[in-house]
């Protein structure tokens, strides 16, 4: 069968569809035949605000604080060409990527805790579904991170010694979790949103 990893459109369209699924199976009845969860139509605006907001100031920030200065400190090192993306822009931009990932996880089980559903979420206790799978797809999205893109990108940029069957296998692996990173974002931030304002249909 066809990994539809394999290409960009396929993730996006893998993540999306997973997304449907997922709000399709969220709204199950409760041990009284109820459906617990508000349906508001108007939360696919709110799913795609939040898609498309976090790839607008994503964006922003990485201009501002890697592109921006990486550029600037390989210039001053004497202009070193495309050679400045491996050297200069991706430890960068990946030192910000692991850890706001960490910090986006703690402060969302620190949310999580505040609403006094900590546990709830983590074992999909009633009326706590929705966030739940949310937290489940960020938590493995932040694993995704530190134990699969990161190792491996370490070996891919030279940071870390690697044979070049080791580095050719790392390119691999980086790059399927993080197109399955990207595919999951989007049930996630499904999830993040649907829980204030109701499953989508
Ligand atoms: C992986 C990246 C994540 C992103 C981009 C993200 C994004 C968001 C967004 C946009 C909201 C606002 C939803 C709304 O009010 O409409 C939200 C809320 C929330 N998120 Fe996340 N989130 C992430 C990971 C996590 C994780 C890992 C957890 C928990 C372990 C978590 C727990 C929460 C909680 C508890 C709320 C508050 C829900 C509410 O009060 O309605 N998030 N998140």
């Amino acid at each position: 069968m066809v990994n539809p990893l394999q290409s960009r459109t396929g993730t996006v369209i893998t993540g999306v569809i997973l997304a449907l699924i997922i709000a399709v199976l969220l709204k199950t009845p409760d041990a009284n035949g109820v459906i617990t969860y508000a349906v508001n139509p108007l939360e696919i605006n709110v799913w795609l605000h939040a898609i498309v907001g976090i790839a607008w100031v994503g964006l922003l920030y990485y201009f501002n604080g890697i592109q921006i200065p990486a550029v600037g400190a390989a210039l001053a090192d004497g202009d070193p060409g495309p050679a400045a993306i491996n050297k200069y822009i991706a430890p960068r931009a990946l030192f910000w990527f692991r850890w706001a990932a960490v910090l986006t996880w703690i402060t969302g089980v620190g949310a999580l805790q505040h609403m006094g559903g900590l546990h709830g979420a983590f074992t999909f206790a009633e009326g706590w579904q929705v966030i739940g799978m949310g937290a489940w797809l960020g938590t493995i999205m932040l694993i995704n991170v530190w134990v699969l893109i990161w190792p491996n990108q370490q070996k891919i940029l030279g940071l870390k010694e690697a044979s070049p069957e080791e580095i050719a296998k790392a390119k691999v692996v980086a790059l399927m979790a993080s197109r399955t990173n990207t595919a999951l974002s989007f049930p996630m931030l499904l999830g993040m949103t649907s829980f204030g304002h109701g499953l989508p249909f």
